[in-house]
């Protein structure tokens, strides 16, 4: 495997693969890194590599000829090839990109700078773009760097040992299961027993549960790539039950005040459906109470009448997990009652979030509130409309408004308990 580092700081490549392991690897004739200062490209006598970019706007821009010229002439006849553009805007650095890319022969890693590079180069030159997390770094030098040393690991033969690279973290999905070495004892904590047994089947399964409960206690995003097998879906299960969700989330499906089709404010009628599926999914997203405003006392007493049939009648027995479910409702006159019981149950006025299938000037979207609900320190009431839509007045005195949920389709007419099951799921999933 050969490197060609297209930069116009060469220096910066100077010391940073002459330790450790990549060095030796390096010396063993492993890999190759060739630095090409971009400005010797250049044919103007100043060197000139950067321009201002057409349209105007701050900053400068990679002028194309350079490059290109540097990367026609670093491409090496007969190598399996791979142009790189370290870029915030590439695709992710993982551990699997890092492992594709160790197949190649040749890798070009053109480093950016400024504010980009011109376009032309990326259309014609550049196979891939790669960014190694969302932030902005100075230069593209620091990237390329990490992608090196991510990518060198996978060689055979750079770590010593071939298996190696395929033990460490991400390379199933999970990350690693904790380490340790001698003393046995270190400031009072000790080793766990079963690593001191020198039985080696017992050792290897809790070294995957350590792994899955890291995962899902640390990067539960990792867990849907993870090959679990079904021993694992159960350890999940009980390290769940260890670790119970810590906030503190109401819903409440709101049958008043909301919009009829010609948006004029009506009162709603049940639909069984939806209070059975939406109470289903508040139990097992870990909502603490689900809310029906109706106001309505004829439909309150209809209400009533179906509930105890599943809670207390013919439908207890015979669905005894439906009841844990709807053991969740609670039937308010208004949504000032629910927003009263919260503040009783909690001690603190909730923060009242409303969804609408129609955007809206100003909403927060499910990463942000996720963030603010985990933080624990607030109650948070969800509101889900019937009919058309909760009326004004409650959109506008809420604390927050969610992104509407929207497929890749122009098509936006979901039921409420499916919107009600999405956005639960995008907030709570346990991610798989
Ligand atoms: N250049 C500037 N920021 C970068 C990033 N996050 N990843 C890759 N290249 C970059």
């Amino acid at each position: 495997m050969r490197y060609d580092i297209l930069t116009i700081f060469p220096q910066f490549f100077e010391s940073i693969f002459s330790f450790g392991i990549l060095n030796k690897a390096r010396e063993k004739g492993l890999f190759e890194i060739h630095t090409h200062d971009v400005r010797s490209f250049s044919e103007d006598k100043h060197r000139t590599v950067d321009d201002s970019p057409y349209g105007g706007g701050s900053g400068m821009v990679m002028k194309p000829e350079p490059l290109g010229r540097a990367i026609e002439s670093t491409k090496v006849e007969g190598l399996k090839c791979v142009v790189i553009l370290t870029t915030p805007q590439g695709e992710r650095l993982t551990d699997k990109v890092a492992r594709e890319l160790s197949r190649y022969d040749q890798i070009i890693l053109v480093c950016g700078r400024y504010e980009g590079i011109d376009e032309r180069i990326r259309e014609i030159y550049v196979d891939r773009e790669i960014s190694i997390g969302d932030y902005v770094l100075s230069g593209g030098e620091y990237a390329a760097s990490v992608i090196i040393d991510a990518v060198s690991r996978f060689i055979p033969g750079v770590l010593g040992n071939e298996g190696s690279p395929y033990d460490d973290s991400f390379i199933e999905g999970l990350l690693e299961y904790p380490q340790y070495t001698r003393p046995e004892e270190y400031k009072g904590r000790r080793v766990p027993q079963v690593l001191l047994s020198g039985n080696h089947q017992e050792i290897g399964k809790w070294r995957r549960k350590e792994s899955i409960k890291r995962t899902f206690l640390r990067r539960p995003d990792l867990l849907d790539r993870a090959d679990l097998k079904k021993e694992d879906f159960q350890f999940l299960k009980e390290t769940r039950r260890q670790n119970p969700p810590s906030f503190r989330v109401y819903v409440a499906l709101v049958h008043y005040p909301v919009y009829n089709k010609r948006f004029k404010i009506v009162t709603t009628a049940f639909v069984n459906l939806d209070i059975h599926d939406i109470s289903r999914a508040a139990r097992a997203y870990g909502i603490k109470v689900f809310f029906l405003v109706q106001p309505s006392r004829e439909q309150q007493r209809l209400v009533e009448r179906v509930l105890q049939h599943w809670m207390e009648g013919p439908g207890s027995s015979f669905n005894p997990t439906r009841v844990e479910a709807l053991k969740l409702i609670r039937i308010k006159n208004s949504l000032d009652e629910a927003i009263k019981e919260i503040e009783q149950i909690e001690g603190v006025r909730p923060k009242v979030v409303v969804t609408d299938a129609r955007p809206r000037e100003k909403t927060i979207g499910y990463s942000e509130l996720k963030e603010r609900i985990f933080d624990g320190t607030e109650a948070y009431l969800l509101l889900f409309g019937t009919g058309w839509g909760i009326a004004n007045e409650v959109m506008e005195s809420a604390d927050f408004a969610l992104k509407p949920i929207e497929g890749l389709t122009d098509y936006n007419h979901l039921s409420v308990r499916s919107a009600a099951s999405i956005i639960l799921d995008r907030l709570f999933s346990s991610k798989i």
